[in-house]
């Protein structure tokens, strides 16, 4: 139950704070998890004036004073708050010390909110925004006031100063004072060709290019921002920014932004120019990311990577390992998939300079040149490959066959070099065998005018709308509530959390970033130990349950389905959602249930005490009931598993049941526009190449040469079904170690599924030992899912070399677990 303190009269509080009424009530439910309550006493100051800034302020009972002082008055109250205002956001805003002192005038309590979730909930919401700007406003306008009779004064001065010039060229002068330094580079993005003018128009006024320029570059600009004021200025610093970014110059650009704007706006500058094409250069951006501080660069993860580049250059990884977990944290919070998984590539990255320079190989800084020369001949030996590649296919008279497979070679040489997104090296296929000639365009389309490709459409559009619901949040809350006591029982239910999250959560990435800050919280809760053995059980536990278990159903994972959608059309016929669980359980129990005796034997975790209460049932409180919109979701979810069961007696496909689905959410309001718009389209595109690339290579008879081939090699022995679905696995496995988890089961798919019959066993048994196997985590960056699994739990549940024991203990168990389920295949038919 809620305690006295942070009970009820808090919950209905918070629902009335104007700053947070714009929050959903999702979103409110996840900010009160970081609403910490401080209990006041009367005269005691909660913030004193020129302290640095760390939280924000709810007042949730008690009056409080806002007291200035300057120089030349003593403390002078400005502002009293009552309950549900807010103190503190300016610091916050600002990056300056508190701008006044507040202080208790009668006993109370406030909310305290962390200055990071505060500016997260800002850069999300509009709505908390607009209350923030809104009484910011208000004091920003009497200050105006007073500044506008100054500029009349100053400005008088000016004009006498210049006033030889001709209006349109004082004008350009005024703009060049703008600038950090008088460098030719700077004046010709500034002024094109009048650059050569305008610098001897500012000697004639006694500021040479090639002289003392700073200091006479300064005094100008101090005249010039004197007589105009503040926010004339503003816009002079903003119209020669803008005009120095399209001339490309940005380093230009970040010394006036550095000089005139808050960090705020030098971040998001930085971040533009690390976007741009071509980015600012490594070393550049480094040196402005060193000049921000953590706090300002965690919301956009380009400028977060920079700043922990600029550290780790200087030999900071604690720090710079450090920054990239918090920008992880917040990009896990927002969502924010994508993101995500880069910031935990950038701590991989991190751990490792960290421990090359532990070990003196390289000196800080040194990496980073070494790895792009490294870069650079890669790239130069993908690129040329693929070319090569192109031109056997566009050879005059090649056959048809050929030219598609050493197409094929150059889109998977392509997709392997990651210069370009999936999605574009499957265009880029389209368009070669359009213009060679080896499909028409309908053909080559035909993957996307498909059943499979409309059913991953629905998929992926009823997860966006789930996770849009809150459904998934609330399940998550009633199960920290209702954990049961023993570690073994908890390492259970996270593990079968991620397996229940796997036909509602197609993405293994997003279903880690959900589980494992999940279970994260858990131990913390329960205070195990970082990296013990308890905390390793759990962690790994959730990893196991989000991510290798995919194979367990039919939309597990984007690559399940990408294996699904190349079987032949018959065993996709027999392989519905039902037939497939039931199919694959068998497989899905036994390592299951090896993994939990493996991390009991492994780990040997104690017993611990139960997680306090008092927070989750705030969050229940601020959620409320389920909403109309959740039930909504919850009742289209459980008719559509309904109906994929149901799928072969009403006479409907797999791929209609999901857009019947797909339509009531739209019906709904859970997924609309933007939701559509977010969907994984990189995935979708590459799947439709995929599904195309699968009926084509029949078309053109590549299955039959494939098994017209494997079975001559086969005339004296062939292979029984469990020393070939081992095979398979082992191939699996090892191909893993050098290329990525989707094209190796496209490879796998593509050459194995083809031999099968030859084999007497049907093609799924190929895919499922090679989706079985598909998700290792030998080395930590084998896995994007892995990667972010480990940094979602910010190391602090298990260390790779624990992982890496238990990696080869579930691929022993899988391996195992396959050659005990081939009997129970045969017994269904399938070898
Ligand atoms: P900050 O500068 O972070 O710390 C002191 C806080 O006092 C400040 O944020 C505001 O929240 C609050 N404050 C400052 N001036 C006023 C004012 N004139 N009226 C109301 N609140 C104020």
């Amino acid at each position: 139950m809620p305690d006295a303190a942070a009970g009820p009269s808090a919950e209905a509080l918070l629902t009335r704070v104007p700053l947070f009424t714009g929050l959903g009530r999702v979103e409110l439910a996840r900010l009160a998890a970081h609403l910490e309550p401080v209990d006041v006493e009367p005269g005691a100051d909660v913030i004193r004036q020129g302290d640095p800034g760390a939280s924000l302020y709810v007042v949730e009972r008690g009056v409080f004073a806002v007291l200035v002082s300057t120089a030349q008055s003593a403390e002078t109250r400005v502002a009293t708050l009552a309950a549900g205002e807010v103190f503190g956001e300016m610091a916050l805003l600002t990056d300056e010390p508190r701008s006044a002192t507040v202080r208790a005038d009668t006993a109370g309590r406030l909310l305290r909110l962390p200055r990071d979730r505060f500016l997260e909930m800002l850069s999300r919401e509009p709505g908390a925004f607009l209350a923030v700007t809104t009484t910011l406003s208000r004091r920003l306008a009497a200050r105006n006031a007073a500044q506008i009779e100054s500029e009349q004064y100053l400005g008088a001065a000016l004009e006498r100063a210049l006033h030889d010039l001709p209006a349109d060229r004082r004008a350009a002068v005024l703009d060049a004072c703008v600038l950090d330094e008088l460098s030719d580079d700077a004046l010709r993005a500034l002024f094109g060709a009048a650059a050569d003018r305008v610098r001897t128009d500012l000697s004639t006024i006694g500021i040479h290019a090639d002289g003392p320029t700073r200091a006479g570059l300064r005094s100008l600009r101090h005249r010039v921002q004197g007589s105009e004021g503040g926010a004339a200025f503003d816009v002079r610093v903003a119209r020669v920014t803008e005009r120095l970014i399209a001339g490309r110059g940005w380093d230009d650009a970040l010394a006036v932004a550095a000089r005139e704007a808050g960090h705020p706006q030098l971040a998001a500058l930085l971040g533009q120019a690390l976007r741009a094409v071509p980015p600012i250069e490594p070393e550049s951006a480094y040196r402005w990311a060193g000049q921000l501080s953590d706090d300002d660069v965690l919301r956009d993860s380009d400028v977060a990577l920079a700043r922990a580049g600029a550290l780790a250059a200087r030999g900071e990884h604690t720090g710079a390992s450090a920054l990239l977990r918090r920008a992880l944290g917040v990009a896990l919070v927002s969502g924010d998939e994508p993101e995500a998984l880069r910031l935990s590539e950038g701590i991989a990255r991190v751990s490792e300079d960290a421990a090359d320079a532990a070990n003196g190989r390289v000196a800080p800084g040194g990496r980073a040149a070494g790895a792009r020369m490294r870069r650079t001949w890669r790239a130069a030996g993908f690129v040329t490959a693929t070319v090569l590649l192109v031109l056997v296919a566009a050879l005059p008279g090649a056959a048809s066959p050929s030219s598609f497979v050493a197409l094929l070679g150059a889109a998977i040489v392509l997709m392997t070099s990651r210069l370009v997104p999936n999605f574009a090296a499957g265009l880029g296929l389209i368009a070669g065998w359009v213009l060679l000639g080896i499909a028409k365009p309908a053909e080559a389309l035909g993957g996307f005018a498909s059943k499979e490709w409309l059913f991953v459409l629905a998929i992926y559009g009823l997860a966006a709308a789930t996770a849009r619901s809150g459904v998934l949040f609330r399940a998550g809350l009633l199960f920290v509530s209702r954990l049961p006591q023993r570690l073994v029982w908890q390492a259970t239910v996270l593990l079968a959390t991620g397996v229940m999250l796997t036909p509602l959560v197609p993405s293994s990435t997003a279903r880690a970033s959900l589980t494992l800050p999940l279970t994260l919280a858990v131990a913390e809760a329960l205070r195990l130990p970082e990296r013990g053995r308890s905390a390793a059980m759990l962690g790994l536990g959730a990893w196991i349950g989000s991510g290798p278990l995919m194979f367990a159903f039919l939309n597990g994972s984007g690559t399940c389905l990408l294996a699904w959608g190349l079987l032949p059309d018959a065993s996709r016929a027999r392989f519905t959602w039902t037939a497939w669980l039931a199919a694959a359980a068998p497989l899905v129990i036994v390592v299951c249930g090896g993994a939990l005796l493996l991390l009991v034997a492994m780990f040997r975790p104690e017993r611990v005490e139960r997680a306090p209460r008092e927070r989750v049932d705030l969050q229940f409180a601020v959620l409320g009931p389920p909403s109309p919109r959740e039930v909504a979701i919850i009742a289209i979810l459980c008719l559509t598993v309904l109906g994929w069961i149901a799928a072969p007696w009403i006479g409907l496909d797999l791929a209609t049941v999901a857009l019947l689905g797909l339509l009531a959410a739209v019906a709904i309001g859970a997924f609309d526009t933007r939701a559509f718009q977010g969907l994984d389209w990189d995935f979708l595109l590459f799947f439709g190449v995929v599904l195309s690339i699968g009926k084509l290579a029949v078309t053109l008879g590549l299955d039959r040469a494939a098994a017209w081939a494997v079975g001559s090699l086969f005339t004296t022995w062939t292979p029984g079904p469990t020393v070939f679905v081992l095979a398979v696995a082992v191939i699996s496995v090892g191909v893993r170690l050098v290329i990525e988890q989707d094209l190796t089961v496209l490879l796998g798919s593509l050459t194995l599924i083809p031999v099968a019959p030859v084999v007497g066993v049907d093609p799924w048994l190929v895919v499922i030992a090679l989706l079985a196997t598909s998700v290792a985590w030998f080395l930590p960056s084998q896995t994007p899912s892995y990667l972010l699994a480990q940094a979602a739990s910010e190391n602090r549940l298990f260390s790779h070399a624990q992982a890496q024991r238990f990696a080869v203990a579930w691929t022993l168990l899988t391996l195992l677990g396959l050659a005990l389920c081939v009997s129970y295949w045969r017994w269904l038919g399938l070898a």
